[in-house]
């Protein structure tokens, strides 16, 4: 008789999304080498959907993280909210049609994920959204309403802390959907971390392990608002005063400093760098001496390496990060009184949350087993 198949397609669509599905790949790697005779053999396709394009905002996570070329690259490239999500959808549906998977396994929160998922529902393909439940209550967010639609066509949600599955009750998902696995990102981290020590961004820049702030800000709420950004960067300019600052410029960021003609502020005192790739993010996260950020990666990220972390939002969808870890929200106008207060914080009893601990890809291979 023949092997049982599983059958995946795997959905990296933008930058925050490689980190959480390459440790997918080598889970399922593992497991068709390793897999009791009585348990299938995954099969996967991994599905590009190309809503980020430029080699530093991909490919270079793509030779950093081990993950193959995908074998399949839908191109849609940057537009409004609307026209990034349908191009996914119109040119998502033909790939699942050809395929025929038994999941569609979408991450994070992205355009590229909500628009996978909505695609596979629709054709009675099961969803697996990695890193449900997180919730900002803030619906401004264009991710607030990707989390929200994924999670309520989602098959399995598969969370990566309890608040997670909390917020996931609260709107009466059936608790059978919910899975508790950890967080995927921190499986790269700890994959990839004696690379990241080894990333010589730190001596060619010249700069000094833990006298630098790493500076990196993308989400619309800041950027996008002329006079938002330039609070910001008049604060930034307070900061480098007394510290080295290191700001890799998002190519979203890029386009407003320059439209706004911040550039002469910023160039005076602060190092501007072109978009990172993952090992010297790390590398930059772990030696900071403060983080400054509104990513969501890098709230998780400094929490794990106990760097204390200031996030430029209202709200986050990461709870977990200030309760437990080492981050604290902040805003444009509080940002050098923020500073001040959380570099003077005792960081004692800051911890890194359960199940961060490198093993969350086999847990979530397993459940998707289970649910088979
Ligand atoms: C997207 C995600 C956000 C994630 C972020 C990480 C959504 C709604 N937003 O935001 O959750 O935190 O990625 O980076 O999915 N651009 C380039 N090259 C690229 C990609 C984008 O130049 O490779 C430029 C384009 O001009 C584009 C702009 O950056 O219009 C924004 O890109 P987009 O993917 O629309 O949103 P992000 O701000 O990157």
């Amino acid at each position: 008789m023949p092997d049982s198949i599983c059958k995946l397609v795997l959905i990296a669509g933008a930058r925050p999304n490689f980190m959480k599905v390459a440790p997918l790949i080598h889970a399922i790697r593992r497991h068709n080498n390793d897999r009791p005779a009585d348990s299938p053999t995954i099969d996967f396709w991994l599905v590009h959907t190309g809503q980020h394009y430029d080699a530093a905002m991909s490919e270079v996570f793509f030779r950093e993280l081990g993950i193959p070329a995908p074998d399949v690259n839908l191109e849609v490239g940057s537009g409004s909210q609307a026209v990034q999500t349908a191009n996914v959808m119109l040119r998502f549906e033909p790939v699942c049609l050809e395929y025929r998977p038994d999941w569609v396994v979408v991450v994070g929160d992205v355009n590229s994920t909500v628009a996978c998922a909505l695609v596979a529902a629709k054709l009675g393909i099961k969803v697996a959204h990695v890193e449900a439940g997180l919730r900002s209550f803030d619906r401004t967010m264009p991710e607030e309403i990707n989390r929200l639609v994924t999670d309520a066509i989602s098959d399995l949600l598969l969370t990566p802390s309890e608040d997670a599955n909390e917020n996931l009750r609260r709107e009466g998902v059936s608790e059978s959907k919910i899975k508790l696995v950890g967080n995927i990102m921190i499986d790269s981290l700890v994959a990839n971390l004696e690379q990241a020590r080894r990333s010589p961004i730190l001596s060619n820049l010249g700069i000094e392990p833990g006298k630098f702030v790493y500076v990196t800000l993308h989400r619309p709420a800041n950027v996008d608002d002329r006079e938002t950004l330039e609070t910001i960067v008049k604060e930034l300019a307070r900061v480098a005063e007394k510290m080295p600052i290191l700001f890799p410029v998002h190519p979203r960021t890029r386009q407003r400093i320059t439209a706004f003609g911040f550039d002469p502020m910023l160039n005076d005192k602060i190092r501007l760098l072109k978009p990172l790739g993952y090992h010297d993010s790390l590398h930059l996260t772990e030696n900071a001496r403060l983080v400054l950020t509104d990513s969501g990666g890098l709230q998780e990220e400094s929490t794990y390496f106990r760097t204390p972390c200031l996030t430029l939002r209202p709200n986050t969808e990461r709870p977990v990060t200030c309760t437990v870890g080492t981050n604290r929200l902040t805003s444009a106008g509080r940002l050098w009184i923020h500073i001040q207060e959380h570099l003077s914080a005792s960081l004692c009893g800051r911890h890194v949350p359960p199940y961060w601990d490198g093993a969350t890809a086999p847990r979530v291979i397993g459940e998707l087993l289970a649910h088979s």
